[in-house]
């Protein structure tokens, strides 16, 4: 379906809560795809300039396949006024001073408390997620040749995206959804479990990718959340997928978007150093623990709704990378990082799993399995 030579697609990895640098850059993106899987743009962040620029310098750099993930809102009710309401990119500062007093309290108690300074931030109003008829306009008019969705349902667009010869892929975490998404006429699912970095729902891999495979039919479905080498690949192709959707794995890569610092925490960290919060987001999130959990968890606040709780969590991370306050940033990452232990490039990562997968299931499971 995707013209591609393995069953790998990186996945679509936004910027982190600053807008600064995506977790799945360009480099990435034509690494994996030149490697024979299908690179994915992360370009949740960007702004529709940047996202036009970005879809043509991949087409410059391979002709290979390649996605471009977007966060589209549950409905579209609402994204026009998103789009004029955000008319003018907005200083941090300012929208800080209307949230409710204690949360004000709590943000200056940390400043106080690890002697951070106030840094100004600003909001961009031109953004894809703000804007997402007119972004997802400039992946149909690029001709990309699959559109990733990382939240909500695409089944609005997907009429369209097919009469510009554009594949939908949708990503979910539960059954429900599943179904939902498949009768909306997408043509990928990604089942996402609970292990996976960035945002992750409560249902891990194993349980999820089975009745989620039944649920989709005839929609093929990629495995999601956990997944960093070839073991794993050789088992989501077990239970019945058509390949992989590997995020923490690709972005602990030298073309990875991720600080190096970051990508030294992912390599460091066991299967017992990643949390799920809300404290960035809003939404739950899994990211590698740090302080700043401590200090969330024990200010007795409630997070706010997505996407209000991300200036609270921006302003205090911006202070903690501008300080290099390095024990309150860990950053977003799934229970797969116990499974890397070096950075190395997305195109030896991508020929590892294959090579491990293969031995697995022409090699040893042959060998080993005797059905009687
Ligand atoms: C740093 C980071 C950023 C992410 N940003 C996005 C995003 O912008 N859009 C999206 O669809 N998923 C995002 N995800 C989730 C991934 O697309 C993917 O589902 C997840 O990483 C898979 O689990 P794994 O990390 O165990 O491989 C992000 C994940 C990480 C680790």
């Amino acid at each position: 379906m995707l013209d591609i030579e393995y069953p790998i697609l990186s996945a679509g990895m936004g910027p982190n809560l600053l807008g600064e640098e995506t977790g799945a850059p360009v480099e990435l993106v034509v690494a994996v795809s030149e490697a024979g899987g299908l690179g994915v743009l992360g370009a949740s962040g960007y702004s529709i300039d940047e996202l036009r620029q970005s879809i043509r310098e991949i087409k410059e750099k391979t002709d290979k396949p390649y996605g471009v993930d977007l966060l589209l809102p549950k409905n579209l009710a609402g994204a026009d006024e998103l789009a004029g309401a955000g008319a003018a990119d907005i200083p941090l500062s300012d929208i800080l001073k209307t949230l409710p007093r204690e949360y004000q309290d709590w943000i200056a108690k940390m400043r106080d408390d690890l002697g951070l300074a106030e840094v100004e931030i600003i909001v961009k109003s031109d953004n894809t997620t703000m804007r997402p008829k007119e972004a997802v306009q400039v992946c149909l008019e690029e001709k990309i040749p699959l559109f990733c969705s990382g939240l909500g349902n695409p089944g609005w667009m997907v009429e369209d995206a097919h009469a510009n010869g554009v594949k939908v892929l949708a990503i979910t975490g539960n059954t429900k959804n599943a179904k939902r998404m498949a009768d909306a006429g997408i043509d990928l699912l990604v089942a996402q479990g609970h292990e996976a970095g960035g945002h992750t729902g409560r249902i891990g891999t194993m349980a999820l990718v089975p009745p989620c495979i039944d649920a989709a039919y005839p929609v093929p479905v990629l495995a999601a959340g956990g997944i960093a080498d070839g073991r794993g690949l050789a088992g989501a192709l077990a239970m019945g997928c058509v390949g992989v959707w590997v995020g923490t794995r690709f972005l602990a890569t030298t073309e990875g978007g991720a600080p190096d610092s970051i990508k030294q925490n992912i390599v460091e960290a066991s299967d017992e150093d990643t949390r799920v919060s809300t404290m960035f987001t809003g939404k739950t999130l899994r990211s590698i623990y740090s302080r700043f959990h401590d200090a969330w968890n024990a200010s007795g606040l409630e997070p706010l709704p997505f996407p209000m709780q991300i200036m609270i969590s921006s302003t205090l991370l911006r202070a903690f990378i501008d300080q290099n306050i390095g024990d309150y940033i860990g950053g977003f990452a799934g229970q797969a990082s116990a499974l890397i232990h070096e950075i190395k490039p997305a195109g030896e990562v991508l020929a590892d799993m294959v090579e491990q997968a293969a031995d697995i299931l022409t090699k040893k499971l042959p060998e080993s399995v005797t059905v009687k």
